[in-house]
């Protein structure tokens, strides 16, 4: 089997990742640029996923669901909250733990990458270049209510996260 698939959105990953790096790179500080452009990465990545490679696996796989999917879509829906909330070093926290986890079911062996790669071989051109065609998503401008931080919290919850557990479980650390 061929990994341009699994090639392409890993090193996806990275170059998104790379971005918040960049933007957290002197501690206590939060660089805005870097970090929208993080936003702008992880968005156009969700949207590669959601809009392009699991539709095409799912069509590969007889129009069902793959399973996975779900919760994967769970994890999107909770990253996609947690872009509105202005940055701050424990909201970028909470951020890496779950892009972590997320990325670690996408990537691992017999993970999201492979199962859709799998499905997916006689197609794997057509859908590179789709992907290679997807545009940016426009992206919001914070909203600093309250609210929004606990419309995230409630998204992550649904994902399976509890917002300040992890931070409290990071800092036993
Ligand atoms: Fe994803
Ligand atoms: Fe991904």
């Amino acid at each position: 089997m061929n990994k341009l698939l699994y090639q392409f959105f890993t090193e996806d990953h990275h170059r998104v990742e790379g971005f918040l790096n960049k933007a957290t790179a002197i501690p206590g500080q939060i660089d805005e640029n870097y970090y929208h452009q993080f936003r702008v990465g992880l968005l156009k990545h969700i949207k590669m996923e959601e809009k392009i490679l699991f539709p095409a696996a799912q069509k590969a796989n007889n129009n069902e669901p793959i399973p996975l999917a779900a919760k994967l879509r769970l994890d999107h829906g909770a990253l996609t909250a947690l872009m509105v909330v202005p940055p701050t070093d424990d909201l970028i926290k909470v951020i890496r733990y779950v892009l972590e986890k997320h990325d670690l079911l996408e990537e691992e062996a017999g993970g999201m990458y492979d199962l859709c790669e799998g499905l997916t071989q006689h197609q794997t051109h057509e859908i590179l270049e789709e992907l290679n065609k997807a545009t940016e998503v426009p992206v919001q401008a914070h909203n600093k209510a309250d609210y929004v931080l606990d419309v995230a919290k409630r998204t992550l919850q649904r994902a399976g996260f509890d917002y300040d557990q992890i931070l409290q479980q990071l800092k036993q650390k």
